[in-house]
């Protein structure tokens, strides 16, 4: 499959204004995290998707 290119909203122009707690946004990832682990996704894979989507935190939530 050729590389695929985002067309949507910036992670800030998508949340902003939506009052996202950082525990919500916490519960967010360990949702995600839920999923990995169910469908057998390799612990190294779920750390890094982790990191990944930690370092989004402030695009995301507190804004
Ligand atoms: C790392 C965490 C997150 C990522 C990567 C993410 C990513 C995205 C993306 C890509 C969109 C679509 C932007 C577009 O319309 O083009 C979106 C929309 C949205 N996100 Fe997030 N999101 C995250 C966390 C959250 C959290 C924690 C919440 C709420 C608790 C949330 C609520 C929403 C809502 C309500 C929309 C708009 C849906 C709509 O209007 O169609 N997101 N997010």
């Amino acid at each position: 499959m050729a590389p695929q290119t985002y067309t949507g909203k910036d992670m800030v122009a998508a949340h902003t204004g939506m009052n996202i707690s950082g525990d919500e946004f916490i519960a967010v990832i360990d949702d995600v995290l839920d999923a990995l682990a169910k469908h057998d996704v390799g612990k190294r894979e779920q750390d890094e998707i982790l990191v990944i989507l930690y370092g989004l935190k402030p695009e995301v939530a507190g804004i």
